[in-house]
């Protein structure tokens, strides 16, 4: 699959060598993109929260080969260390995009990156990671197309992306984006994300998001396998109609800033994700005990005191809580009292909704 609008004509002769900069947040998706078409082509319309402090930030040098070879020249290091694991994932993600950046063939590329947050943390940085390195292979074909706008800068970064990992195409913006076209979301489209179009209520302002880090170990499935489960899963075709349905419902619940609606849409995105898991051919618990104490404390202290706070999961044990600002310290209180002791080792992250990515 060829898509002509991001296969753009550039000078590939004016550039010898250079080096560019990007930091990448990540997201924490509301409406979950579980399942997957060949190209990368969700099954499923998402929506997500860009978060502010879990970052990629990634440097790309990049210089000019004697002659243009028929193998991908680059180097990975996370933390100032080579990563020799990281290649197959890299090279892949060259071999999708080739078409749209033909000068990846003419450079040695030393790509150095590091996260905000513990590489062993349970926290995906494949979203940040891929819309970093996105970001910086855009800025290298501005340089060849200076003329290029804004918009189409951002688009392709999001189009790239998500051929890295789909999830990272809502890593390019904020601070709520859509992937996935959808009849309600003008310009929504399965290539890239969007920003979202509409207007957002004051309660979603500066929204928190306290990740407790409940196994840091490496994940059980990975996405991949995960999202090749909804092929041939008994219930993938109801799910894929209550995603559409769920973003329908969530542009009305951030325009009339209805916490309640808010609560009880994410909080049953969260557990379908994890119940396909659970009813997929192999089946998988990716909860763990804590996950489940926290969500009952959750539950028991939202009872107690009507506060609006409420989780949400990824494909793994670590517990996100989505709470308003105008909330947050009595619940930030409760957390850090009830809830940080069934963290591994403690640990817990503070982000919030962020802006998006950003040159350095
Ligand atoms: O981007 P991927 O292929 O790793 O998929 C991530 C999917 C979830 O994080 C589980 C949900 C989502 O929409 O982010």
């Amino acid at each position: 699959m060829i898509v002509p609008q991001f296969l753009t004509k550039i000078d590939k002769k004016q550039l010898n060598n250079g080096v560019v900069n990007w930091s990448s947040p990540s997201n924490i998706a509301l409406v979950k993109y579980w399942g997957k078409k060949e190209h990368q082509i969700p099954n499923n319309q998402s929506i997500s929260f860009t978060l502010e402090s879990c970052r990629t930030t990634t440097k790309l040098s990049f210089d000019r080969l004697d002659k243009p070879s028929n193998k991908f020249s680059f180097e990975v290091f996370l933390d100032g260390e080579k990563k020799l694991d990281f290649e197959p994932k890299i090279e892949q993600f060259f071999k999708r995009i080739e078409n749209y950046l033909p000068f990846l063939n003419d450079f040695h590329f030393k790509i150095e990156t590091s996260n905000s947050f513990p590489h062993s943390s349970g926290i995906a940085s494949s979203a940040s990671g891929m819309s970093a390195l996105a970001l910086c292979l855009m800025s290298i074909e501005k340089q060849l197309n200076p003329e290029q706008s804004n918009a189409f800068f951002y688009q392709k970064a999001s189009f790239l992306a998500r051929l890295g990992s789909g999830s990272a195409c809502r890593s390019i913006e904020g601070d709520i984006v859509v992937w996935g076209e959808h009849p309600d979301i003008e310009g929504s489209s399965d290539l890239f994300g969007v920003k979202y179009p509409y207007k957002v209520h004051e309660n979603f302002k500066n929204y928190q998001d306290t990740i407790l880090l409940v196994d840091k170990g490496e994940k059980q499935v990975s996405s991949t396998l995960g999202h090749n489960l909804m092929n041939n899963h008994p219930y993938a075709k109801e799910r894929f109609k209550q995603a559409e349905a769920n973003i329908s419902k969530i542009k009305t619940i951030l325009e009339t800033g209805n916490l309640d609606d808010f609560i009880a849409l994410v909080e049953s995105e969260a557990l379908t994700l994890h119940s396909m898991m659970m009813t997929s051919m192999p089946y998988f618990i990716l909860m763990k005990p804590n996950t489940l104490e926290i969500i009952n404390k959750i539950w028991e202290f939202r009872k107690k005191t009507g506060l609006h706070i409420c989780f949400t999961l990824d494909a793994g044990a670590n517990v996100h809580i989505l709470y308003p600002e105008s909330e947050s310290k009595a619940i930030y209180e409760f957390i850090k009292i009830e809830l940080v002791a069934y963290c591994q080792n403690g640990h817990y992250i503070c982000d919030r909704v962020g802006f998006g990515a950003k040159q350095l």
